[in-house]
């Protein structure tokens, strides 16, 4: 456990208009909150207005997501794949940021159609190791969630709970453990 909350940023990629993003992502950070070593801060990346492309230094919208990232123990992200990978806004939401991302653990949260959102998170992994944060083993993952949905609510079948709350513990061992390792010296990048 411990000595005081980590800070987990939800990074919420789904596409305004989209079927089942919103309630996914409402099903997860339920469940994140009744873990009691974290607290949370959700960033749905619709409404950040990133520019599409890489601006210069000092963009009004960057500072104040990038210091959000900064601020974070650990972070997951949940993202829907488009055509076997993650949506475009997400990686720039990703680049925008630079040694914010260093030394912290990020999860993910993913669901598609056939292969729900593994391709994604996989396609994920190597762009988190550029940045030098540690991308974790444990992924939930949802196969065609909209036939999950009752009304605006997701239901997934029982061993998503356990799921998500493997993949909560995995990332705040890591949390705990790169956090103290963070005040120990200046991470990389
Ligand atoms: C342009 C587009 C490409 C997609 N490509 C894939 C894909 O490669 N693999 C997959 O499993 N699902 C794919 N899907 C399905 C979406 O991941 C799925 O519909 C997801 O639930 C979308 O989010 P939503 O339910 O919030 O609309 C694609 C959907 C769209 C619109």
């Amino acid at each position: 456990m411990p000595p005081s909350p980590l800070r987990l940023v939800v990074l919420d990629a789904r596409a305004p208009g989209g079927r089942s993003g919103r309630a996914v992502a409402e099903w997860f950070r339920s469940r994140a909150r009744r873990h009691p070593d974290l607290e949370l801060d959700v960033v749905v990346l619709a409404e950040l207005d990133l520019p599409l492309f890489l601006p210069p230094a000092g963009h009004p919208a960057v500072a104040p997501h990038a210091a959000r990232i900064g601020a974070a123990d650990a972070v997951v992200v949940i993202t829907p794949e488009y055509n076997q990978s993650f949506p475009g806004g997400l990686k720039q939401a990703i680049d925008v940021v630079r040694g914010e991302w260093a030394a912290k653990p990020v999860a993910f949260v993913t669901y598609g159609g056939v292969s729900g959102g593994l391709r994604a998170a996989d396609q994920l992994r190597p762009v988190f190791a550029e940045l030098h944060a540690v991308a974790i083993r444990d992924t939930v993952s949802f196969v065609r969630p909209w036939e999950r949905l009752r009304g605006d609510r997701f239901e997934p079948d029982p061993g998503a709970d356990a799921a998500a709350e493997t993949l909560l513990d995995e990332l705040t061992w890591w949390a705990t453990l790169l956090r103290e390792a963070r005040t120990g010296r200046s991470a990389a990048a």
